[in-house]
């Protein structure tokens, strides 16, 4: 059986005016090109679908049932228009976005802005190391990725829409906090709490280390932005991370940023997605909001991305230790114990040298 569209329509509209002329008029067809039409409806249908009396023609009893479904069909071929028109512009849709983990401590302010500006949209947001996003961008599985660096081997457009610098961080009692320009070779005497493998953190801190020729004493491994802050904070270690993952614990001064010669660490945060994907409006919207707003509207914010400027420049000289607090005073800790790398074993301290 092949009933089309146009028959369903020439049918339905001399069903609503019980007339040919009439419903040729709507159509904007002939008289005879709607007869046709309903002609080869009812011989595909097997059935009459009207009869005549006298000068008037009625539906037939099978008429009245095509009528139903006929209604029911072309309402639904015209709610998919309305559906696709939406999706083509930017009124709904769902937006597909990962993040780098150290990227969730801003992209969430980026998103409310968006959502409020785009009501419709329904946002999926992963928040996953470099290592994942990478094999995301590759298997071409969300709209678009945030993250530190492009990758070396996938394909993608990118653009870097803010600065990333990476500060080092240390307890606030850290002696560190009560000098300026430090050498960077005092690094090699503290321990660093790094970052699982894959991390792009981690990849930038290392690289670091090996440019400027320090050797680094590895303590633990931590997979958590926020456990390394909280081990740092502990006295396991120093560590080294993106300033916007650490504003809250600046302005409360649970750590500090000691001002340590050749840093920060300049990286910036790139979007990105494969070469050629073809972005849904929402995603090209949201696309160009972070390359043309996110630094603006997140510079804006003090409490964002200034805290870590209020730190050690700006902050009174701490006042020198007392003998008590200086038997006291901060030591880094050597690693008793070992986390269990993501492989589940046991990752080994570093040897002091
Ligand atoms: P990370 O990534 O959270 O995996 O360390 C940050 C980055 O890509 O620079």
């Amino acid at each position: 059986m092949h009933v089309t569209l146009r028959q369903l329509e020439a049918f339905t509209a001399v069903a609503n005016h019980l007339s040919f002329t009439r419903a040729a008029e709507q159509l904007n067809l002939s008289q005879p090109a709607v007869s046709m039409q309903i002609k080869q409806l009812e011989s595909q249908l097997g059935q009459a679908l009207f009869e005549q009396m006298g000068k008037k023609i009625h539906l037939t009893e099978s008429g009245h049932e095509v009528r139903k479904f006929a209604r029911s069909i072309l309402q639904q071929v015209d709610d998919m228009e309305t559906a696709l028109t939406s999706l083509s512009g930017l009124e709904r849709g769902t937006l597909s976005i990962s993040v780098a983990t150290t990227a969730h401590y801003f992209a969430p302010k980026l998103l409310k802005i968006f959502c409020e500006r785009y009501p419709g949209v329904n946002v999926k947001l992963d928040v996953t190391n470099r290592e994942q996003l990478v094999s995301q961008l590759e298997n071409n599985i969300v709209d678009m990725v945030i993250m530190g660096r492009p990758p070396e081997n996938v394909d993608v457009e990118s653009g870097a829409f803010m600065e990333n610098p990476l500060v080092l961080i240390a307890p606030a009692d850290h002696p560190f906090t009560r000098e300026k320009s430090i050498q960077l070779k005092r690094l090699a005497n503290e321990v660093f709490l790094v970052r699982e493998v894959g991390s792009g953190t981690r990849k930038a801190m290392e690289l670091f280390f090996t440019q400027h020729n320090i050797p680094m004493i590895m303590g633990m491994e931590v997979s958590s932005d926020e456990a390394i802050k909280r081990s740092v904070q502990a006295g396991l270690g120093l560590g080294i991370m993106s300033r916007d993952a650490i504003q809250n614990e600046l302005q409360l001064n649970l750590l500090s940023a000691p001002d340590v010669l050749h840093f920060p660490i300049m990286r910036h945060w790139y979007v990105m997605h494969r070469k050629g994907k073809r972005l849904s409006p929402i995603a090209q919207a949201f696309k160009d909001f972070l390359l043309q707003e996110a630094a603006g509207i997140l510079n804006k914010e003090p409490t964002l991305r200034d805290a870590a400027q209020l730190q050690t420049p700006q902050m009174p000289p701490l006042k020198a230790p007392t003998p008590s607090a200086a038997n006291n005073k901060y030591a880094p800790a050597r690693p008793k114990y070992v986390l269990t790398g993501p492989d589940g074993k046991p990752i080994p301290p570093a040897p002091r040298k």
